[in-house]
Protein backbone atom coordinates (compact mmCIF):
# COMPACT_ATOMS: atom_id res chain seq x y z
CA UNK A 1 0.00 0.00 0.00
CA UNK A 2 2.58 2.64 1.18
CA UNK A 3 4.86 1.42 -2.26
CA UNK A 4 1.80 1.83 -4.36
CA UNK A 5 0.89 5.24 -2.80
CA UNK A 6 5.11 6.55 -3.34
CA UNK A 7 4.83 5.39 -6.80
CA UNK A 8 1.88 7.32 -7.30
CA UNK A 9 3.20 10.73 -6.15
CA UNK A 10 5.98 9.92 -8.29
CA UNK A 11 4.10 9.31 -11.19
CA UNK A 12 2.17 13.15 -10.23
CA UNK A 13 5.14 14.81 -9.68
CA UNK A 14 6.77 13.64 -12.68
CA UNK A 15 3.53 14.41 -14.83
CA UNK A 16 3.32 17.79 -13.31
CA UNK A 17 6.76 18.85 -15.64
CA UNK A 18 6.70 19.31 -19.00
CA UNK A 19 8.66 16.55 -20.69
CA UNK A 20 11.01 18.91 -22.66
CA UNK A 21 11.79 20.62 -18.86
CA UNK A 22 12.87 17.06 -17.54
CA UNK A 23 16.08 16.47 -19.42
CA UNK A 24 17.11 19.77 -19.05
CA UNK A 25 15.94 20.05 -15.53
CA UNK A 26 18.42 16.94 -14.31
CA UNK A 27 20.98 18.30 -16.14
CA UNK A 28 21.41 21.35 -14.39
CA UNK A 29 24.65 22.05 -12.64
CA UNK A 30 25.36 25.34 -10.79
CA UNK A 31 27.07 26.55 -8.17
CA UNK A 32 30.20 23.45 -8.09
CA UNK A 33 31.95 26.73 -6.46
CA UNK A 34 30.43 28.93 -4.10
CA UNK A 35 28.19 31.75 -6.03
CA UNK A 36 30.45 34.90 -6.69
CA UNK A 37 28.80 37.93 -7.78
CA UNK A 38 27.18 41.21 -5.79
CA UNK A 39 23.60 41.61 -4.53
CA UNK A 40 22.09 45.20 -4.02
CA UNK A 41 21.07 44.84 -0.17
CA UNK A 42 23.85 45.63 2.02
CA UNK A 43 24.28 49.01 0.37
CA UNK A 44 21.40 50.38 -1.24
CA UNK A 45 18.70 48.31 0.81
CA UNK A 46 14.85 49.16 -0.25
CA UNK A 47 16.34 52.24 -2.33
CA UNK A 48 17.28 49.74 -4.68
CA UNK A 49 16.48 50.90 -8.54
CA UNK A 50 17.13 49.72 -12.09
CA UNK A 51 20.30 52.03 -12.66
CA UNK A 52 22.00 50.80 -9.37
CA UNK A 53 21.60 47.50 -11.10
CA UNK A 54 22.54 48.80 -14.35
CA UNK A 55 25.61 50.64 -13.34
CA UNK A 56 26.84 48.10 -10.66
CA UNK A 57 26.68 45.45 -13.86
CA UNK A 58 29.21 48.01 -15.51
CA UNK A 59 31.50 48.13 -12.39
CA UNK A 60 31.50 44.54 -12.15
CA UNK A 61 33.08 44.43 -15.70
CA UNK A 62 35.00 47.81 -15.60
CA UNK A 63 36.82 47.43 -12.06
CA UNK A 64 38.02 43.92 -13.02
CA UNK A 65 35.69 42.00 -11.04
CA UNK A 66 34.12 39.96 -13.67
CA UNK A 67 37.54 38.78 -14.72
CA UNK A 68 38.04 37.88 -10.77
CA UNK A 69 35.18 35.84 -11.29
CA UNK A 70 32.27 37.67 -9.75
CA UNK A 71 29.12 36.74 -12.54
CA UNK A 72 25.64 37.17 -10.50
CA UNK A 73 24.15 40.53 -10.47
CA UNK A 74 21.35 40.06 -7.66
CA UNK A 75 18.56 42.25 -7.21
CA UNK A 76 17.26 42.03 -3.48
CA UNK A 77 14.30 43.04 -2.07
CA UNK A 78 11.81 46.19 -3.37
CA UNK A 79 11.31 45.17 -7.05
CA UNK A 80 8.16 43.79 -6.47
CA UNK A 81 4.75 45.57 -7.37
CA UNK A 82 1.26 43.80 -7.14
CA UNK A 83 -0.64 40.82 -9.39
CA UNK A 84 -2.97 41.63 -12.06
CA UNK A 85 -6.08 39.56 -12.38
CA UNK A 86 -4.39 36.83 -13.60
CA UNK A 87 -1.98 36.57 -10.85
CA UNK A 88 1.04 37.57 -12.60
CA UNK A 89 3.14 39.71 -10.33
CA UNK A 90 4.43 43.18 -11.82
CA UNK A 91 7.38 44.99 -10.84
CA UNK A 92 6.86 48.35 -9.37
CA UNK A 93 8.14 52.02 -10.75
CA UNK A 94 12.13 51.31 -9.72
CA UNK A 95 11.97 48.60 -12.81
CA UNK A 96 10.06 49.63 -15.44
CA UNK A 97 11.28 46.37 -17.58
CA UNK A 98 12.81 43.43 -15.77
CA UNK A 99 13.29 41.48 -19.25
CA UNK A 100 15.34 44.69 -20.49
CA UNK A 101 17.01 44.63 -17.42
CA UNK A 102 17.83 40.96 -17.75
CA UNK A 103 19.12 41.46 -20.79
CA UNK A 104 21.24 44.03 -20.08
CA UNK A 105 23.05 42.53 -17.43
CA UNK A 106 23.51 39.40 -19.98
CA UNK A 107 24.64 41.47 -22.28
CA UNK A 108 27.88 41.76 -20.07
CA UNK A 109 28.25 38.59 -19.70
CA UNK A 110 26.94 38.26 -16.37
CA UNK A 111 24.12 36.52 -14.48
CA UNK A 112 20.98 38.24 -12.98
CA UNK A 113 19.26 36.74 -9.68
CA UNK A 114 16.09 38.09 -8.22
CA UNK A 115 14.80 38.18 -4.75
CA UNK A 116 11.26 36.51 -3.08
CA UNK A 117 9.41 34.99 -0.25
CA UNK A 118 7.63 31.86 0.36
CA UNK A 119 4.92 34.37 2.29
CA UNK A 120 2.38 36.74 1.60
CA UNK A 121 5.14 39.30 2.09
CA UNK A 122 8.96 39.93 1.84
CA UNK A 123 10.17 41.27 4.49
CA UNK A 124 10.06 44.88 3.53
CA UNK A 125 6.62 44.05 2.88
CA UNK A 126 6.69 43.34 -0.63
CA UNK A 127 4.46 41.31 -2.46
CA UNK A 128 5.49 37.58 -2.67
CA UNK A 129 5.16 34.46 -3.49
CA UNK A 130 2.53 32.48 -1.47
CA UNK A 131 0.21 30.48 -4.06
CA UNK A 132 1.32 31.52 -6.58
CA UNK A 133 5.04 29.64 -7.03
CA UNK A 134 4.94 27.64 -10.35
CA UNK A 135 3.83 31.63 -12.16
CA UNK A 136 6.26 32.77 -10.19
CA UNK A 137 8.88 30.75 -11.06
CA UNK A 138 7.92 30.33 -14.65
CA UNK A 139 7.53 34.68 -14.61
CA UNK A 140 11.35 34.68 -13.53
CA UNK A 141 12.47 32.22 -16.24
CA UNK A 142 10.52 34.09 -19.28
CA UNK A 143 12.48 37.59 -17.44
CA UNK A 144 16.06 35.12 -18.04
CA UNK A 145 16.69 35.06 -14.06
CA UNK A 146 19.38 33.15 -13.08
CA UNK A 147 19.53 32.84 -9.43
CA UNK A 148 16.28 32.96 -6.43
CA UNK A 149 16.96 34.43 -3.31
CA UNK A 150 14.22 32.96 -1.32
CA UNK A 151 14.09 34.67 2.19
CA UNK A 152 11.03 33.24 5.11
CA UNK A 153 9.85 36.34 6.61
CA UNK A 154 6.19 36.56 6.85
CA UNK A 155 5.57 32.87 5.63
CA UNK A 156 6.58 32.33 9.76
CA UNK A 157 3.36 34.30 11.05
CA UNK A 158 1.14 33.75 7.90
CA UNK A 159 1.84 29.95 7.36
CA UNK A 160 3.64 28.50 10.11
CA UNK A 161 2.60 30.25 13.23
CA UNK A 162 -1.51 30.32 11.72
CA UNK A 163 -1.50 26.39 10.71
CA UNK A 164 0.24 24.87 13.20
CA UNK A 165 0.54 27.49 16.76
CA UNK A 166 2.62 25.94 19.36
CA UNK A 167 3.76 23.44 16.78
CA UNK A 168 7.01 23.26 16.28
CA UNK A 169 7.89 20.29 14.25
CA UNK A 170 5.01 21.08 12.04
CA UNK A 171 5.88 24.47 11.74
CA UNK A 172 9.23 22.86 10.15
CA UNK A 173 7.29 20.77 7.90
CA UNK A 174 4.97 23.75 6.76
CA UNK A 175 8.84 25.28 5.94
CA UNK A 176 10.52 22.69 4.39
CA UNK A 177 7.57 22.11 2.06
CA UNK A 178 7.60 25.54 0.76
CA UNK A 179 11.21 25.47 0.07
CA UNK A 180 10.79 22.28 -2.02
CA UNK A 181 7.50 23.63 -3.97
CA UNK A 182 9.47 26.70 -5.09
CA UNK A 183 12.92 24.62 -5.93
CA UNK A 184 9.95 22.03 -7.78
CA UNK A 185 8.99 25.10 -9.61
CA UNK A 186 12.34 26.25 -10.51
CA UNK A 187 13.26 22.85 -11.78
CA UNK A 188 10.31 22.84 -13.82
CA UNK A 189 11.24 26.13 -15.57
CA UNK A 190 14.00 23.60 -17.09
CA UNK A 191 16.27 26.82 -16.66
CA UNK A 192 18.99 26.62 -15.03
CA UNK A 193 18.50 28.11 -11.64
CA UNK A 194 20.78 28.74 -8.29
CA UNK A 195 18.25 28.58 -5.33
CA UNK A 196 19.16 30.17 -2.18
CA UNK A 197 17.58 30.01 1.04
CA UNK A 198 17.51 32.40 3.20
CA UNK A 199 15.70 31.25 6.88
CA UNK A 200 18.15 32.34 8.99
CA UNK A 201 20.03 28.73 9.87
CA UNK A 202 17.05 27.73 11.78
CA UNK A 203 16.21 24.44 11.93
CA UNK A 204 19.62 23.50 11.14
CA UNK A 205 19.14 23.97 7.79
CA UNK A 206 22.20 22.63 6.09
CA UNK A 207 21.03 19.07 7.20
CA UNK A 208 17.76 18.93 4.70
CA UNK A 209 18.44 22.23 2.63
CA UNK A 210 20.99 19.78 -0.06
CA UNK A 211 18.60 17.29 -0.54
CA UNK A 212 15.46 19.75 -1.39
CA UNK A 213 17.77 21.47 -3.79
CA UNK A 214 19.51 24.40 -2.08
CA UNK A 215 22.51 25.58 -3.34
CA UNK A 216 23.19 28.11 -0.36
CA UNK A 217 21.73 28.57 2.53
CA UNK A 218 21.77 30.82 5.28
CA UNK A 219 23.21 30.06 8.26
CA UNK A 220 22.74 33.14 10.52
CA UNK A 221 20.60 35.93 11.05
CA UNK A 222 21.35 39.37 8.85
CA UNK A 223 24.99 40.64 8.71
CA UNK A 224 25.88 44.56 8.85
CA UNK A 225 29.00 46.52 8.68
CA UNK A 226 30.40 45.79 12.10
CA UNK A 227 33.33 43.91 13.23
CA UNK A 228 31.63 42.71 16.18
CA UNK A 229 28.72 41.12 14.23
CA UNK A 230 31.02 39.81 11.05
CA UNK A 231 33.22 38.28 14.30
CA UNK A 232 29.67 37.09 15.79
CA UNK A 233 29.26 35.43 12.65
CA UNK A 234 32.17 33.68 12.02
CA UNK A 235 31.93 32.16 15.73
CA UNK A 236 28.64 30.78 14.71
CA UNK A 237 30.42 28.47 11.55
CA UNK A 238 32.26 25.68 13.74
CA UNK A 239 30.46 22.56 12.95
CA UNK A 240 29.33 23.07 10.17
CA UNK A 241 32.21 22.02 7.77
CA UNK A 242 31.03 18.86 6.62
CA UNK A 243 27.71 20.16 5.26
CA UNK A 244 29.34 22.51 2.39
CA UNK A 245 30.92 20.49 -1.28
CA UNK A 246 30.25 20.95 -4.96
CA UNK A 247 26.83 22.31 -5.61
CA UNK A 248 25.70 23.08 -2.04
CA UNK A 249 26.99 26.04 0.40
CA UNK A 250 27.01 27.64 3.89
CA UNK A 251 26.20 30.88 3.30
CA UNK A 252 27.18 33.45 6.53
CA UNK A 253 25.31 36.13 4.47
CA UNK A 254 26.76 38.94 1.88
CA UNK A 255 29.75 40.54 2.51
CA UNK A 256 30.53 44.41 3.92
CA UNK A 257 33.37 44.62 2.11
CA UNK A 258 33.89 47.96 1.64
CA UNK A 259 30.61 49.23 3.67
CA UNK A 260 30.35 51.50 6.24
CA UNK A 261 33.15 52.23 8.64
CA UNK A 262 35.09 48.77 8.35
CA UNK A 263 38.83 49.18 8.35
CA UNK A 264 40.95 47.60 5.83
CA UNK A 265 42.66 45.15 8.20
CA UNK A 266 38.81 44.54 9.21
CA UNK A 267 37.74 43.84 5.73
CA UNK A 268 40.96 41.92 5.05
CA UNK A 269 40.05 39.69 7.51
CA UNK A 270 36.30 39.46 6.68
CA UNK A 271 37.55 38.54 3.17
CA UNK A 272 39.96 35.81 4.09
CA UNK A 273 37.66 34.28 6.27
CA UNK A 274 34.68 33.50 3.90
CA UNK A 275 37.24 32.21 1.64
CA UNK A 276 38.34 29.70 4.52
CA UNK A 277 35.09 28.85 5.25
CA UNK A 278 33.88 28.34 1.16
CA UNK A 279 31.28 31.07 1.37
CA UNK A 280 29.45 32.49 -1.49
CA UNK A 281 31.46 35.87 -2.08
CA UNK A 282 28.57 38.01 -2.94
CA UNK A 283 29.58 41.93 -2.55
CA UNK A 284 27.48 44.36 -1.48
CA UNK A 285 29.27 48.08 -1.58
CA UNK A 286 28.76 50.96 -3.81
CA UNK A 287 30.38 49.60 -6.69
CA UNK A 288 30.52 53.05 -8.56
CA UNK A 289 32.47 54.65 -5.92
CA UNK A 290 34.58 51.30 -4.97
CA UNK A 291 37.98 52.47 -3.61
CA UNK A 292 41.11 51.05 -4.94
CA UNK A 293 42.03 49.65 -1.82
CA UNK A 294 38.87 48.09 -1.47
CA UNK A 295 38.53 46.58 -5.02
CA UNK A 296 42.28 45.26 -4.87
CA UNK A 297 40.73 43.17 -1.45
CA UNK A 298 37.42 41.72 -3.97
CA UNK A 299 39.61 40.81 -6.85
CA UNK A 300 42.77 39.43 -4.65
CA UNK A 301 43.02 35.92 -7.26
CA UNK A 302 44.67 34.42 -4.61
CA UNK A 303 42.46 35.06 -1.71
CA UNK A 304 39.52 34.00 -4.13
CA UNK A 305 41.09 31.05 -5.23
CA UNK A 306 40.69 29.64 -1.51
CA UNK A 307 37.30 30.44 -1.86
CA UNK A 308 36.84 28.54 -5.32
CA UNK A 309 38.76 25.74 -4.81
CA UNK A 310 37.62 22.81 -6.80
CA UNK A 311 37.78 20.51 -4.08
CA UNK A 312 34.73 22.84 -2.22
CA UNK A 313 35.93 21.54 1.61
CA UNK A 314 35.05 24.17 4.11
CA UNK A 315 37.83 25.03 6.35
CA UNK A 316 37.64 25.42 10.08
CA UNK A 317 38.95 26.95 13.18
CA UNK A 318 42.16 25.12 14.02
CA UNK A 319 42.79 26.48 17.39
CA UNK A 320 43.35 29.70 19.67
CA UNK A 321 45.77 31.13 21.36
CA UNK A 322 44.74 34.32 24.02
CA UNK A 323 42.82 36.64 20.94
CA UNK A 324 44.91 35.11 18.04
CA UNK A 325 42.76 32.40 15.97
CA UNK A 326 44.08 30.09 13.51
CA UNK A 327 41.73 28.42 10.82
CA UNK A 328 42.86 26.19 8.23
CA UNK A 329 41.64 25.03 4.57
CA UNK A 330 42.57 21.99 3.03
CA UNK A 331 42.18 22.17 -0.78
CA UNK A 332 42.80 20.49 -4.44
CA UNK A 333 45.88 19.01 -4.63
CA UNK A 334 47.00 18.23 -0.71
CA UNK A 335 47.36 22.32 -0.33
CA UNK A 336 46.91 23.74 2.87
CA UNK A 337 45.61 27.41 3.88
CA UNK A 338 46.48 28.67 6.80
CA UNK A 339 44.78 31.96 8.25
CA UNK A 340 45.83 34.08 11.22
CA UNK A 341 43.73 36.19 12.94
CA UNK A 342 43.66 38.91 15.36
CA UNK A 343 40.35 39.16 16.88
CA UNK A 344 41.36 40.96 19.71
CA UNK A 345 40.33 45.07 19.69
CA UNK A 346 42.21 46.19 22.81
CA UNK A 347 45.63 45.51 22.67
CA UNK A 348 47.04 46.72 19.21
CA UNK A 349 49.09 43.94 18.19
CA UNK A 350 49.46 40.20 18.84
CA UNK A 351 53.31 40.50 19.99
CA UNK A 352 53.99 38.05 21.09
CA UNK A 353 52.10 35.37 19.07
CA UNK A 354 54.04 32.14 17.74
CA UNK A 355 52.41 30.19 15.24
CA UNK A 356 52.48 26.55 16.38
CA UNK A 357 52.98 24.20 13.23
CA UNK A 358 52.70 20.91 15.17
CA UNK A 359 49.39 21.50 16.18
CA UNK A 360 47.98 22.15 12.55
CA UNK A 361 49.89 18.53 12.06
CA UNK A 362 52.85 19.84 10.52
CA UNK A 363 56.53 19.72 10.41
CA UNK A 364 58.84 23.08 10.44
CA UNK A 365 59.73 24.06 8.01
CA UNK A 366 57.34 25.33 5.78
CA UNK A 367 57.17 27.40 2.43
CA UNK A 368 54.25 29.59 1.22
CA UNK A 369 53.03 32.79 -0.21
CA UNK A 370 51.25 35.07 1.80
CA UNK A 371 48.10 35.94 -0.03
CA UNK A 372 47.93 39.61 1.52
CA UNK A 373 51.48 40.92 0.37
CA UNK A 374 52.41 38.47 -2.31
CA UNK A 375 55.42 37.70 -0.94
CA UNK A 376 57.18 34.00 -0.33
CA UNK A 377 57.03 33.42 3.21
CA UNK A 378 59.18 30.40 5.17
CA UNK A 379 57.68 29.25 8.50
CA UNK A 380 59.31 28.04 11.02
CA UNK A 381 58.17 25.78 14.57
CA UNK A 382 56.49 28.69 16.51
CA UNK A 383 57.07 31.39 13.67
CA UNK A 384 56.26 34.74 15.15
CA UNK A 385 53.66 36.55 13.77
CA UNK A 386 52.66 40.13 14.17
CA UNK A 387 49.48 41.41 13.45
CA UNK A 388 47.71 44.77 14.36
CA UNK A 389 44.25 44.57 15.87
CA UNK A 390 41.62 43.02 13.26
CA UNK A 391 44.03 41.86 10.94
CA UNK A 392 44.77 38.82 9.33
CA UNK A 393 48.01 36.48 8.07
CA UNK A 394 46.88 34.60 5.15
CA UNK A 395 48.93 32.05 3.88
CA UNK A 396 49.04 29.34 0.83
CA UNK A 397 51.26 26.33 1.24
CA UNK A 398 51.05 24.27 -2.16
CA UNK A 399 53.36 21.12 -0.72
CA UNK A 400 52.52 21.43 3.09
CA UNK A 401 55.09 18.86 5.15
CA UNK A 402 52.94 16.72 6.98
CA UNK A 403 53.86 15.56 11.02
C1 LIG B 1 16.09 39.76 5.30
C2 LIG B 1 17.33 39.09 4.71
C3 LIG B 1 18.25 40.16 4.14
C4 LIG B 1 17.52 40.98 3.09
C5 LIG B 1 16.25 41.57 3.67
C6 LIG B 1 15.38 42.22 2.60
O1 LIG B 1 16.39 40.54 6.42
O2 LIG B 1 17.98 38.31 5.67
O3 LIG B 1 19.41 39.56 3.59
O4 LIG B 1 17.23 40.16 2.00
O5 LIG B 1 15.45 40.58 4.31
O6 LIG B 1 14.18 42.69 3.06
Amino acid sequence: MRIAASLLLAVLALSTIPSNAQSSASSQVVAQTPPMGWNSWNYFAEKVTDKDIRASADQIVSTGMKDAGYVYVNIDDTWEGQRDANGVLHTNSKFPDMKALADYVHSKGLKIGIYSSPGPKTCAGFEASLGHEEQDAQLYASWGIDYLKYDLCSFIPAVMQKQAPNDKAAQMRLMIAAYDKMDKALKATGRPIVFSLCQYGWDSVWEWAPALGGNLWRTTGDINAHWDRIYAIVSQQSGLESYAGPGHWNDPDMLEVGNGKLSLAENRSHFSWWALLAAPLLAGNDLPNMKPEINAILTNRDVIAIDQDPLGQQGRHAYSDGEVEVWVRNLQGGALAIGVFNVGSDRYSTHPFHLNLAKLNLRANQTGKDLWTGKQVALTENEPIELPSHDVFLVRIDKPKQK
